[in-house]
């Protein structure tokens, strides 16, 4: 259930079912050169709006902008500092628990947000035990890294699945948006992949945006397999997690 689509008192109604809730995040940065920059939002979007629906589990609209520093070499890349990202995360974490959530899985979309949500998380339970206040469980997962996600992706792209703009989530972009797909062979074939600091470093070492990937590999129908097995491997992880 898509929190955009319901009503105040549809929300107290659920409460009384479940404390769980899902908010997918992604980032607005590029994703080389046919890539959409709204990538890694769109995808954490589909597959979280997928698992509410499997699940009847509450997902709130995708928190869509990010930690995305190093891309910022890129026309149309918008980034959050850590320390912003921090901070809104824990406005929503705030305006959720103030509501009864209790157990808040974030659905994520960008490798780079995962050591900023980590610190947040730790921020929330300090705050909340100086303040005595209920005890939240928060975590996050990668949309990509469940068991059958990984081995599709291990039987389509082999090593050329890279680390960014990478074939998979390209592929689920054009599953969503077929008209955009653009299947194109880049020059090298395979991007190199080199370790970084800021944007102008990244851009030196990865002129086209893209590290280690080969994007042409990707196709609309594998694209909608990925989806697919990556709602059932997060909605496997949600049922865990409301367990645990
Ligand atoms: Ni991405």
């Amino acid at each position: 259930m898509r929190l955009s689509l319901m009503t105040w008192p549809e929300v107290e109604a659920h409460l009384r079912q479940s404390t769980a809730v899902i908010v997918p995040i992604g980032s607005t940065e590029q994703h080389g050169p046919t890539g959409l920059i709204g990538t890694d939002a769109l995808c954490a979007e589909a597959v979280a709006n997928g698992v509410g629906e499997a699940c009847g589990a509450v997902v709130t609209p995708v928190l869509s902008i990010g930690m995305a520093v190093h891309h910022l070499g890129f026309p149309g890349t918008l980034t959050l500092r850590p320390s912003t990202l921090m901070a809104v995360l824990r406005d929503v974490v705030d305006a959720l628990a103030g509501h009864g959530f209790r157990r808040m899985l974030f659905v994520n979309g960008h490798g780079g947000n995962v050591s900023t949500l980590r610190a947040a998380f730790m921020e929330i339970h300090a705050a909340r035990a100086q303040a005595q206040l209920a005890e939240l469980r928060l975590d996050t997962l990668n949309w990509w890294q469940g068991r059958r996600v990984r081995e599709l992706c291990h039987s389509l792209y082999g090593d050329k699945e890279g680390m960014h703009a990478t074939a998979s989530e390209l592929a689920l972009t054009w599953a969503l948006f077929p008209e955009r797909a653009d299947r194109r062979v880049l020059d090298p074939q395979v991007a190199p992949t080199h370790r970084f600091q800021g944007p102008d470093d990244f851009r030196r070492n990865h002129p086209d945006g893209r590290m280690g990937s080969d994007p042409s590999l990707a196709t609309a129908e594998d694209g909608q397999r990925l989806l697919d097995l990556a709602v059932a491997d997060v909605a496997d992880a949600l049922r865990r997690f409301s367990e645990a």
